[in-house]
């Protein structure tokens, strides 16, 4: 009776050990790389599943998730950014020091987030940027960024470089939705010629083209160790000169947006050569490691040549994570923000996962902009009176 016992304890113990064991090999702790810490709890989470979607409460959960869910090699493809990706860690630490400021004794019982991108309705200042092969995160790639964002009447711009094709795309999209298109410069006349005329045909109503990787990508170290290759023949351009830019706007008959610009030198040639709008971008520290970021571009701009914001839209992103970030790059003068990796890593879930991504953020800037006393979001693009820049610009610009 006694070595019953002692058997059956002894069983138990070890069904208890086994199950710690198990437990204890497939429960993650996952590297955060740094993100903000929010109290989101993985170490239920199994390595290679997708995890609730109702734990995610915040855009960098989404990473998380990704991070979990992905092969690693997908993952790093799609986290990567050039070299010591200084400007990527950059673009996701400006924003501790940048200053939002509330005021109170105003009424904020209505708060609109409607906004025009190139003259065209959207209910959010935001929009998904354009981003390449979404396809290794979610089958629907494409469709479900489309989607989502033609339900929540946000703008979408696919990548020229996608899983789907950019008709494919285009069809998904709802009869009065509005969709831009990236474009590259190829060096390949004919293959730009022929997609600008696809991506006119299809419906799209403007083009993001994309300028900064001027023949090379930038080496993506993070991701070549996952592949052991080096991303070298691109077929962009390595010759695409002003009067180039001059001239691609008689390809098309759609407006175009140079999408990359990272000094204010380069704005001001924009706006010199008429085109209705600039995208201010590092390219998610992907392309040339070392430049600024948005906010600090978009700084300089305004320091030497104002007139840009006042003859021209211009667009920002880069390391964009929550509704504060967004809030800072408006103030500074964009009239929308764009979110790369963001929608990437949401559409681990598909369709609903995009959608839940977009409306925590839209409930984030609704809540912002309400405690900060402002109920026009629209108020709120290019008035400094929103944030303190100063700590940014006393180390970007020096004291003098
Ligand atoms: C995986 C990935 C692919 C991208 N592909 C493109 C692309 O095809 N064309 C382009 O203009 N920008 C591309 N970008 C840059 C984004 O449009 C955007 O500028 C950048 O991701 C914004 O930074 P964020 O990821 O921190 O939000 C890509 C970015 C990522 C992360």
């Amino acid at each position: 009776m006694a070595s019953l016992r002692t058997s059956y304890i002894l069983v138990l113990w070890l069904s208890f050990a086994l199950t710690f064991l198990l437990h204890g090999c497939l429960s993650v702790e996952i590297d955060r790389e740094g993100l903000p810490w929010t109290g989101l709890n993985t170490t239920d989470w199994e390595t290679g599943v997708l995890p609730p979607l109702d734990q995610m409460w915040e855009l960098n959960d989404f990473q998380i998730a990704a991070k979990n869910f992905l092969a690693a090699r997908w993952y790093a493809s799609y986290r990567t950014a050039a070299l010591d990706q200084v400007t990527y860690q950059a673009n996701m630490n400006i924003w501790q020091k940048i200053r939002l400021n509330g005021y109170t004794f105003r009424d904020v019982s209505d708060v609109n987030l409607n906004t025009t991108i190139l003259g065209y309705n959207f209910s959010l200042p935001f929009f998904i940027a354009p981003a390449a092969y979404a396809g290794h995160t979610n089958e629907s790639a494409e469709l479900s960024l489309a989607i989502a964002a033609g339900k929540l009447g946000a703008l979408y711009a696919p990548s020229i470089e996608s899983t789907k094709t950019l008709e494919e795309i285009a069809a998904v999209g709802l009869p009065n939705q509005t969709m831009f298109h990236q474009e590259y410069v190829w060096s390949n006349r004919t293959l730009l010629i022929e997609q600008l005329k696809r991506i006119e045909h299809a419906g799209y109503k403007a083009i993001f083209l994309t300028v900064d990787n001027t023949g090379v990508n930038g080496i993506r170290v993070q991701a070549i160790r996952e592949t052991q290759e080096l991303d070298s023949d691109t077929g962009h351009s390595a010759s695409f000169t002003l009067e180039a830019l001059a001239e691609i706007r008689n390809l098309t008959t759609l407006p175009i947006v140079p999408k990359g610009i990272k000094t204010a030198a380069d704005a001001k040639t924009c706006l010199d050569l008429g085109f209705p709008a600039i995208y201010v971008s590092n390219h998610g520290g992907r392309v040339l490691d070392g430049v600024p970021t948005s906010v600090e571009i978009l700084l300089d701009i305004r320091k030497q040549y104002p007139e840009v914001f006042e003859n021209m839209e211009v667009y920002a992103d880069g390391g964009v994570r929550s509704a504060n970030h967004v809030i800072a790059l408006l103030a500074l003068g964009a009239r929308a923000v764009g979110l790369g990796r963001s929608p990437i890593w949401a559409n681990i879930y598909g369709e609903e996962g995009v959608e839940k991504m977009l409306t925590l953020l839209q409930a984030e800037l609704q809540t912002s902009l309400q405690l900060m006393g402002e109920a026009n979001v629209q108020n709120v693009v290019g008035n400094l009176s929103y944030i303190n820049t100063k700590q940014v610009e006393a180390e970007y610009f020096g004291i003098n």
